[in-house]
């Protein structure tokens, strides 16, 4: 899609949290919806790769070395954006570290406040700090939750206690920041078929005896659809809640699954 087309064509859209996977996507698909984007992680390397591939496709990026468990961090990605575009009309919270995965009786209480620091505070902090801009163009948040609000299955329970309070943060930011026309929206994605599920699927094949793609297969019967939505699939449900074609949804979730929770 080349510049001046698309959902997202004249927006700057922030990515919070960019990482080799659903980040990657976000960017990519944000890019090709027609955006100017700002790609903000701890680590400069990927975020030039992931920059340098969206440039090669003929889009614009900024890329801002950023911690979101820092203020100033947060500042500095905020003073970086309005220099290079002057506006901001999107961001999107993605930033995930791997959760502990054991059960809570066993699960220290550091995990549990570092999960809470990244997931809630770095989400709030980054959302706090581009709140006047996304005021002044009646923006977009979009924070980026996971199906783990629909089970409580063994060993997922640090995760979703914090994805779960984002949850609820979420849906209290879309009726505060309603007012000044920001809207405030969720998704929730369950497997994603990118290289670290390949990984893990290979590792379980592995473990029982049995192919990665029996693994798939049967993992993918649970669904609708019978597969694994794909990072760009996630993507793009987030670059329309983005854009103005979502212009009366807020205080939302939308999960991309291919059908295996409904609700
Ligand atoms: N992967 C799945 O199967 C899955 C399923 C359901 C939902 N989700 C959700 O989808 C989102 C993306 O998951 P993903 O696995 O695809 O991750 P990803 O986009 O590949 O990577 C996320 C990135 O967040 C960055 N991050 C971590 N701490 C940060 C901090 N303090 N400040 C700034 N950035 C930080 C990390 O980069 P740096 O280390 O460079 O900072 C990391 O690479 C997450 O919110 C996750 O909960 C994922």
């Amino acid at each position: 899609m080349s510049a001046g087309e698309g959902l997202l064509a004249g927006k700057v859209v922030v990515v919070s949290g960019v990482g080799p996977g659903l980040g990657r996507a976000l960017c990519v698909q944000a890019a090709a919806a027609g955006a100017q984007v700002v790609l903000a992680a701890r680590t400069e390397s990927r975020l030039r790769e992931v920059a340098e591939e969206i440039g090669a496709a003929g889009g614009t990026t900024l890329t801002v070395p950023t911690d979101i468990t820092d203020d100033a961090a947060v500042a500095n990605l905020v003073e970086r954006t309005l220099a290079k575009f002057g506006r901001v009309d999107a961001l999107i919270n993605n930033a995930f570290a791997v959760p502990s995965m054991k059960a809570l009786a066993r699960t220290d209480f550091q995990q549990i406040s570092d999960s809470l620091e990244l997931t809630v505070l770095g989400t709030l902090r980054a959302t706090q700090a581009f709140g006047d801009e996304l005021a002044k163009t009646h923006g977009s948040v979009v924070m980026i939750n996971s199906s783990v609000l629909r089970h409580s299955e063994p060993r997922y329970g640090s995760y979703k206690v914090a994805k779960s309070a984002l949850l609820a943060m979420s849906q209290t930011l879309a009726t505060e920041l309603g007012a000044k026309g920001i809207r405030v929206n969720s998704v929730a994605p369950g497997y994603i078929w990118a290289d670290q599920l390949k990984w893990y699927f290979g590792e379980v094949a592995k473990k029982y005896g049995i192919t990665a793609e029996q693994v798939y297969e049967q993992t993918a019967a649970r669904s609708d659809l019978k597969r694994l939505p794909e990072p760009d699939e996630i993507a793009r449900a987030v670059v329309f809640l983005a854009s103005d074609w979502a212009s009366a949804i807020t205080g939302q979730t939308l999960d991309v699954n291919c059908g295996e929770y409904h609700r």
